[in-house]
């Protein structure tokens, strides 16, 4: 053994005398309760998972940096967008939606798209995917999807059946699984697919003026997807295969990068756009509101460990910065709150003072105590506010926006209910033989499906976006479409 190890010792800081034998009562045993090193580290080994994240649970990470390319502060008054050339130290987390901690990389699945900005005035997190929308548009139906996308409480396995019966009975999510479905279903690596804010946000400018925004991060490296039958076999033979080329990228200094650009929408326009620009399962269209380029997003570092960047790693669409707020998308409101509450759930109640999520930004919350404390908490400074011992006092200058809200309180669905022509559109811009693998991606994955009528309201679905697309489909599930879709 090298002269150079350092010394092992308990977590009180102890040397550890044997670490190969525990200490018994004569050389057979049994062995004594006095030997606290033993009994430590069977405690902690119990210990070292946290519950994975409900949704998301398979990621990897990386450090960087955000650079501006173009001033944008006649939009948005955000620091760190504010001058070319501004250098924001940022982290990502990509993941899988469905699958657990353990599951492939290379499933047919959204992949999502986590920022972290540390900037000057906070965290700004953008939690988005790698698709611009997403399969409903109303929190209260989150539970009720992702349930269809885990396992059956009896067997525990995947259940095409709920799958299907789910997205039929919420025609609302066929722009997102027509994407789904797509070439772009399977990336070929983390590296190569772009990301999206998906929901529409608000940047306000220093004179209080408001925008609607959203964010796409275009990857430099090209779109590549990766062909499903080598995406089946690597899944079997390597479930990692995103996370390890995400990491020997960046390990050999080959760093990916994305250009961030926003649509831009004037805050009136809100009102008479053809349908309710809220909605998160319609893209804008770039020919009305085309893509502005804002900055670089360069990956140029990996986490030391992974347990203590990635796995506690919390994003949260609540968590903006003076200058970008939220929209009325009802998905975003639910998520404002869905995030903090899963983080203290699965990480704890003080998770912001992780190495990995604390601000670089001074942090005066006034919050005390809890689990896991670190640093001095607070020491003795004033706890409170307002307070007339010069402890830290709200700013007015950064309240949010104002702006006006009318209507009845009720349970409503969005007003516009054309759930068909942008699939469609999406449908016809694609090559022939993009068609061929969608419609054949598509009946692989309804062949399961058991029953009948599931399959014809999803088939009428498609329909809809296009008649050619249902009879393909159709077709390949050997149906007709019945008279009348
Ligand atoms: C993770 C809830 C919609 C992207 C999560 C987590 C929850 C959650 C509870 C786990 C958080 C954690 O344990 O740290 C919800 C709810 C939604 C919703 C209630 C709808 C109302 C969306 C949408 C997107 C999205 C629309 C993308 C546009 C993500 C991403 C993660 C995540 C990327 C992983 C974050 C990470 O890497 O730590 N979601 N989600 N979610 N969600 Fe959502």
């Amino acid at each position: 053994m090298s002269e150079n190890h350092n010394r092992l010792t308990t977590s009180w800081g102890a040397p550890v005398g044997d670490n190969q034998n525990s200490m018994t009562a004569g050389s057979r045993g049994p062995t004594l309760l006095q030997d606290v090193h033993l009994l430590e580290k069977l405690a902690h080994f119990n210990r070292e998972r946290v519950p994975e994240r409900v949704v998301h649970a398979k990621g990897a990470g990386a450090h960087g940096y955000f650079e501006v390319t173009q001033d944008l502060s006649k939009y948005t008054k955000a620091a760190f967008l504010s001058e070319v050339g501004k250098r924001t130290p940022m982290f990502i987390r990509f993941s899988t939606v469905a699958g657990e901690l353990g599951s492939s990389d290379t499933v047919r699945d959204p992949r999502g798209f986590a920022v972290k900005f540390y900037t000057e005035e906070g965290n700004y997190d953008l939690v988005g995917n790698n698709t611009p929308v997403f399969f409903i548009r109303d929190a209260i139906k989150f539970p009720d999807f992702i349930h269809t996308q885990k396992r059956h409480p009896q067997t525990h396995l995947k259940n095409p059946n709920a799958v299907w019966d789910f997205w039929s009975l919420s025609p609302e999510s066929l722009h997102q699984v027509t994407i789904l479905m797509s070439d772009r279903g399977i990336p070929a690596t983390l590296r190569h697919m772009h990301g999206f804010g998906s929901h529409t946000f608000k940047w306000v400018n220093a004179e209080g003026a408001a925008v609607w925004v959203k964010y796409h991060f275009k990857t430099e490296q090209g779109v590549k997807n990766l062909d499903v039958n080598l995406a089946a076999q690597i899944a079997g033979e390597n479930p990692d295969y995103h996370t390890e080329d995400l990491f020997n990228a960046i390990d050999k200094g080959d760093f990916p990068a994305w250009r961030l650009h926003v649509q831009i929408m004037p805050v009136e326009d809100a009102d008479t756009y053809r349908f309710d620009p809220f909605d998160v399962t319609k893209v804008w269209s770039q020919k009305d509101y085309p893509l502005i380029e804002v900055g670089r997003m360069v990956l140029d570092r990996n986490p030391e460990n992974y347990f203590a960047e990635v796995e506690q790693a919390t994003f949260s669409p609540g968590s903006f910065v003076p200058g970008i707020e939220a929209s009325p998308d009802k998905m975003l409101q639910g998520r404002l709150f869905a995030y903090g509450d899963a983080h203290r759930y699965r990480v704890g109640a003080n998770h912001n003072q992780l190495p990995i999520n604390r601000p670089i930004a001074e942090v005066n919350n006034n919050q005390r105590d809890g689990a896991m404390i670190h640093g001095n908490n607070g020491g003795g400074s004033v706890y409170y506010e307002p307070n007339s011992f010069g402890g830290a006092t709200e700013s007015p200058a950064h309240k949010p926006a104002a702006f006006e809200v009318t209507g009845q309180a009720d349970s409503v669905s969005y007003n516009h209910d054309d759930h068909y022509t942008q699939p469609g559109d999406l449908y016809r811009l694609l090559s022939e033989e993009e068609r061929a693998r969608l419609i054949r991606n598509i009946v692989g994955a309804m062949t399961p499906v058991e029953n009948e009528e599931i399959k014809l309201r999803q088939i009428g679905h498609f329909y809809k976006a296009d008649p050619k697309f249902g009879q393909r489909i159709a077709e390949g599930l050997g149906l007709t479409i019945p008279q009348g879709e």
